[in-house]
């Protein structure tokens, strides 16, 4: 027996622990937690959009999102074509699974700020990486916030 002295009763309790926190840890949060760090959340919110609130964009500003979410932004990759988190290669995110914009939940909570934040910097710790200035400007990436407020339509 390993647990027989009192080293022992601390010891495998304590490793316990330490993996429980870890499963924890890697486990994959709530959709309408803040993904943005809350050290950057006052940046994030500074955030706006040139042509103003991202869910009332002009249509010329969503079809131009449409097309770089498709085309170029490679977002349906992961997103899905539909917004709903199932691309081809969703799963491989797993277990932080590519969000799900036509969760109206999610879009209610999100400031325009913080989804572009997101598109820019990234998500920490999870697939979804910094992608402006690498790959598409700050002027794309405000059409693609405004695309992908689309996803959610049953608006209250
Ligand atoms: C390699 C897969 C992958 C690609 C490609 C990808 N994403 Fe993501 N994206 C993710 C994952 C995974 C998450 C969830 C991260 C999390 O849970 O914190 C995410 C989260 C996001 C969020 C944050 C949503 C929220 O909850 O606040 C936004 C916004 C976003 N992606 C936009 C885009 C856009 C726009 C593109 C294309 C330019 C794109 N993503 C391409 C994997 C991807």
């Amino acid at each position: 027996m390993y647990c027989r002295n009192r080293v022992g009763y601390v010891i495998f309790p304590a490793m316990i622990a330490v993996v429980a926190l870890a499963i924890a840890a890697c486990a994959s949060r709530h959709p309408t937690a803040d993904r943005v760090p809350s050290h950057a959340m006052e940046d994030a919110l500074s955030y706006k959009a040139p042509f103003g609130d991202t869910r009332t964009a002009p249509p010329e500003i969503v079809t131009a999102g449409k097309a770089l979410y498709e085309g170029k932004g490679n977002c349906i990759l992961c997103h899905g074509i539909s917004g709903k988190g199932d691309g081809p290669a969703a799963h491989m995110q797993d277990p932080h699974l590519p969000t799900d914009f036509t969760n109206c939940s999610v879009q209610n909570v999100r400031k325009d700020g913080e989804l572009f934040w997101v598109i820019k910097h990234g998500s920490p710790g999870t697939g979804m990486k910094s992608l402006i200035p690498g790959m598409l400007s700050e002027e794309e990436g405000w059409k693609l916030v405004a695309y992908v407020r689309t996803f959610c339509t049953a608006h209250s």
